[in-house]
Order: C-alpha cells, then sequence, then structure tokens
C-alpha cells in the first residue's frame, strides 16, 4: 500500500506522521479535520486486515473499549474501515510510554513514590474496567502512556474480552513477560490476570527487572527461545523474592508483589484496589494521599548546558516507610516548584519579547466524551505570530531545506539535550520552522539546529503536534541516545 502519509481517510482524517510499529499494527498521528483534534490510529497490517479472525479481535476490542470511560483510560473512539485497511482511533498522548521512561531510566529501580503514583492509576483504571466485566489481559509497561500533564493512562485494551465469554483464543498472542500462568496456558481469565501482571509491573519498577527473564536457573531445558522459558518460570518458577534484586525494598512490600504473584488466582489480591491498599499500607502512606500525576519533565532554571546530561538524579527510594510520608510532601513540594518555574521560565538563549508569550500549552481536558463515536475536545489554542523583529535564533532557512526528511513544527516546540521530558531544553523554534531530521527515537526526533550562544548543533523535539516531512524510511533509528554527540 502507498505510504498513508498526507492522505486522508473517510474525508476526515488526515495522516500526518508515523509514531511507531506494535504488535498489532501501526500508529500513527492524524488530524480530525472535523473536529480540529489530533488522534492516535492504529492500523492493522495490510496483511492481517484480511484475516476475518484478526478483524474480529479488534471488533472486539472497539466493543469493550466503547463501555469504558475513566481518567486513567485513553478514550476511545471506534474502529472504522476503509477499502483498503482498518483502523482504530483514540485520544493521541503527547508523552511517553512508561516502557520509554524506564529504559530512559536504564532499567534503574523507580523511587517507590513514583511506582506508587502508576500503581494508583493502574489499579484505578483497572478496577473500573473490572468492575464494567472487562479484562485487559495485557498490562505492560508498554501498554502506559504518560502525556504532557504527567496523567497517567492505560491504553490498547487489545486482547480484552468480556468476563461474561470463557476463554480467550488470544491467551498465547500477549506479552509472556507479564502474562499470568491461567493466561498462558488458555484458561478462564479473570481479573485476577491483571492483578498478575501488576506484580510484574511493580516487581519491574522497583527492582529495574522483571521477575522472569528466561535466564533463570533451572529454565534451559524449557524452551529454545527466550518466550518460552519466560512462559516456563509463569508456570513452574517460583518468582524471586524482590530484596534480592533491590535490598531497598521493604519486605513488607516484596511480600505484597509475591502475593500478587501467586501462580494460583484464587490466591491473589481479590481487586485492584485490594491490591493497591495493600501496597499502600506496606509503605505506610494512604492511597488518596498519592498525586495523581507523575512528574516526568522538570524546569529548565536547573540545566546544565556543558554535560548534556539530565542532572537532577532521581530521588533515592524511602529507607523505611517512616522516610516515606515526608519524602512525598517534599515531591509534592518539588512538584509545585517545577510547576511554577516551568510555567514562569523565559527564554534566556532567545530574549523572545516579553509582551508575546509564548501561547501556552492547553492540556487536554480530562472531562470524558459522552458520545464516544467522535471526540469532543476543546480546540487547541490559536498560533499568535511573532511581532517583528523576530527572535534572535537561526535554523536553517526553507531555502536550505534539504531533501531528507524534514520536521515541520505545527506549534512551538522545546529543543532538548535529550529525548523524553526530563531533559534540559536548548531552546524553543515557533510554530512554522522546519529542520532536517538527522534521527529517531520512538516518537523523538533529532534535528540539526543552529542557536546563536550556544554550543549545541542537534537537538532533540517530540512529534508532539508537529509533522514529519519526507521520506520517514531513511530516518536512521536510534537506539541508544546517550551515545548521540549534541555538538561537535
Ligand atoms: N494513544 C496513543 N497516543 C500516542 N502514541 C501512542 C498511542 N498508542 C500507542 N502509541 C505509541 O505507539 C507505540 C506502539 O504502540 P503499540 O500499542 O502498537 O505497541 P506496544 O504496546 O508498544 O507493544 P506491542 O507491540 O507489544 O503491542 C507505543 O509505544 C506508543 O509510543
Ligand atoms: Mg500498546
Amino acid at each position: 500500500m502507498a505510504s498513508l502519509i498526507n492522505q486522508t481517510l473517510l474525508s476526515q482524517f488526515r495522516v500526518d506522521s508515523f509514531v511507531a510499529s506494535g504488535g498489532m499494527g501501526s500508529v500513527y498521528r492524524v488530524w480530525d479535520l472535523k473536529r480540529n483534534v489530533p488522534l492516535a490510529m492504529k492500523v492493522l497490517h495490510a496483511e492481517m486486515a484480511d484475516d476475518p479472525s484478526v478483524f474480529k479481535h479488534f471488533k472486539r476490542e472497539a466493543n469493550a473499549l466503547k463501555k469504558l470511560a475513566h481518567p486513567n483510560i485513553v478514550p476511545f473512539y471506534g474502529l472504522y474501515q476503509t477499502v483498503d485497511l482498518a483502523f482504530l482511533l483514540e485520544r493521541f498522548i503527547d508523552g511517553p510510554s512508561l516502557k520509554e521512561i524506564l529504559r530512559q531510566k536504564k532499567n534503574e529501580p523507580l523511587p517507590i513514590s513514583d511506582a506508587l503514583v502508576y500503581l494508583k492509576a493502574l489499579c484505578a483504571a483497572l478496577g473500573y474496567a473490572h468492575v464494567n466485566g472487562v479484562v485487559h489481559c495485557d498490562v505492560k509497561p508498554g501498554n502506559v502512556m504518560v502525556d504532557r500533564g504527567g496523567n497517567i493512562y492505560l491504553t490498547d485494551f487489545g486482547i480484552a474480552r468480556h468476563a461474561e465469554s470463557t476463554t480467550t483464543t488470544l491467551g498465547a498472542a500477549g506479552t509472556p513477560a507479564y502474562m499470568a500462568p491461567e493466561q498462558i496456558l488458555g484458561k478462564e481469565v479473570t481479573p485476577a490476570a491483571d492483578i498478575y501482571a501488576l506484580g510484574v509491573m511493580l516487581f519491574q519498577m522497583l527492582t529495574g527487572q522483571r521477575p522472569f527473564r528466561g535466564t533463570e536457573v533451572g529454565t534451559e531445558k524449557s524452551g529454545q527461545t527466550a518466550n518460552e522459558r519466560i512462559r516456563y518460570g509463569h508456570l513452574h518458577l517460583k518468582p524471586p523474592d524482590p530484596r534480592s534484586v533491590n535490598e531497598a525494598v521493604s519486605g513488607a512490600i516484596a511480600q505484597t508483589i509475591l502475593k500478587a504473584l501467586k501462580k494460583d488466582p484464587a490466591e491473589r489480591y481479590h481487586s485492584a484496589s485490594d491490591f493497591l491498599a495493600a501496597v499502600c499500607e506496606a509503605a505506610g502512606v494512604a492511597a488518596d494521599e498519592l498525586p495523581n500525576q507523575i512528574v516526568i519533565f522538570q524546569s529548565a532554571d536547573q540545566q546544565d548546558y556543558s554535560s548534556g546530561k539530565e542532572i537532577i538524579a532521581p530521588p533515592s527510594p524511602p529507607k523505611s516507610p517512616g522516610n516515606f510520608v515526608p519524602w512525598l510532601l517534599g515531591g509534592g513540594v518539588t512538584l509545585i516548584l517545577i510547576v511554577v518555574l516551568t510555567l514562569g521560565r523565559g527564554n534566556p538563549l532567545l530574549g523572545f519579547p516579553t509582551q508575546t508569550p509564548l501561547p501556552t500549552y492547553t492540556p487536554f481536558p480530562t472531562a470524558l466524551p459522552t458520545d464516544t463515536s467522535v471526540p469532543t475536545q476543546t480546540p487547541f489554542p490559536t498560533y499568535t505570530p511573532y511581532p517583528t523583529p523576530r527572535p534572535r535564533f537561526i535554523y536553517p532557512p526553507t531555502s536550505t531545506k534539504q531533501s531528507g526528511p524534514m520536521l515541520h513544527l505545527n506549534y512551538n516546540s522545546m529543543c532538548r539535550v535529550g529525548p523524553l521530558g526530563s531533559y534540559n531544553d536548548v531552546t524553543s523554534f515557533p510554530a512554522g520552522v522546519d529542520l532536517p531530521i538527522v534521527g529517531q527515537y520512538y516518537v523523538w526526533y533529532l534535528v540539526q539546529v543552529s542557536v546563536p550562544g550556544s554550543k549545541y548543533t542537534k537537538c532533540w523535539i517530540w512529534l508532539n503536534l508537529n509533522t514529519v516531512q519526507g521520506n520517514i524510511s531513511s530516518i536512521p533509528q536510534i537506539d541508544d541516545p546517550s551515545t548521540v554527540r549534541l555538538y561537535p
């Protein structure tokens, strides 16, 4: 099939850019021309769209998702079909997945306070889905997304099924690393399978690794592929005590994780909220005192241009439950400070005229649409053009526009020393600018820049509301952004 980019589907959805390729299909950012909002479009692979069983699977996903409306679940807008392809539409989440966040932290454990914020959001989403008869069946960091406001969402109820039907034929299709034993065996799947997956995720967030990785003693002869050995581990091996991987995890918290990882679903927590309550009790914190958002962005006022590295180290996990509450309160103050500093910061490198502030980003409203067939969102703020004289920055002018792929900015965009939101800003560029793309890391693009007074000749810009133009397949994929040099 010809490239979808720039095509308008069903006279309504203009395909703006490719986001990523997942197990079931490709994800694109599309612009809904009727509503003027960006959406995420998940397209079935061409060869899969013809397979009636796969299509049926997506249809089931669509039906399950349409019933769900919760602040921690990505709003879903329906399953669509053209002559050539079938696709799902959901709210575009303008931020990274938890998988990307963990990878960026080089698989170091998260502070327990952060892990609990994710757990609270996920338990809320799953508790709601379970009460509505939907089991997610594919809970994993790749399906947890964080938007720019720090809101946490569960997405891809891809193999979700209604609890009233018996077994899923897709038991083997999910991700084995997070899969409960009964799901691996294709038995009846209940909410307990999602509790198990949450247990794997909490283990991973607090230790930096998953309980079964296919490398354990005793799995050597259980299968030729890592996935076979991982399945064997989930079915037959005792999970390791999280403290054997990270001794900072308390005994009480380790016990909650091991209970969620019981082989017998009946021995696990009976609901997502029971699991959250037990973990919170073990950590010495009340669930309703936990923040509803996670902080993954940091203030530009604390930037260090010389190192090109992240300079705010994640806070250390509290040593004991007693230390946790003050730390959390400190975290709250930090959050407020970061928000204040972020909103209040100037652009020292650019000297933007003070009388024309950059349009502020308006987060998507968290209110849920009542009609799931069409997104109901407030329009984006209109872009206010800069007055002359234009601010002092240089970028490759249009006349030198390369033949290679370009990032066209539809919106004022921050340019950072690294991908993801936790890196420092180099500068920002206004809407309308085209920048040559020299590399890609997920939804982050490495672009060529020239900024007076700054040594940087490359920086990272988030795809967010921008458009990739030109031959996207020629963009070099960057596996490890820490190896990229940003200045000569
Ligand atoms: N609603 C969304 N808004 C913005 N980006 C999204 C959205 N849903 C998915 N993505 C992006 O697309 C990527 C691929 O998603 P996809 O669900 O296809 O695969 P995955 O969940 O990462 O892994 P798997 O292949 O195991 O399903 C995600 O990692 C995320 O970066
Ligand atoms: Mg996914």
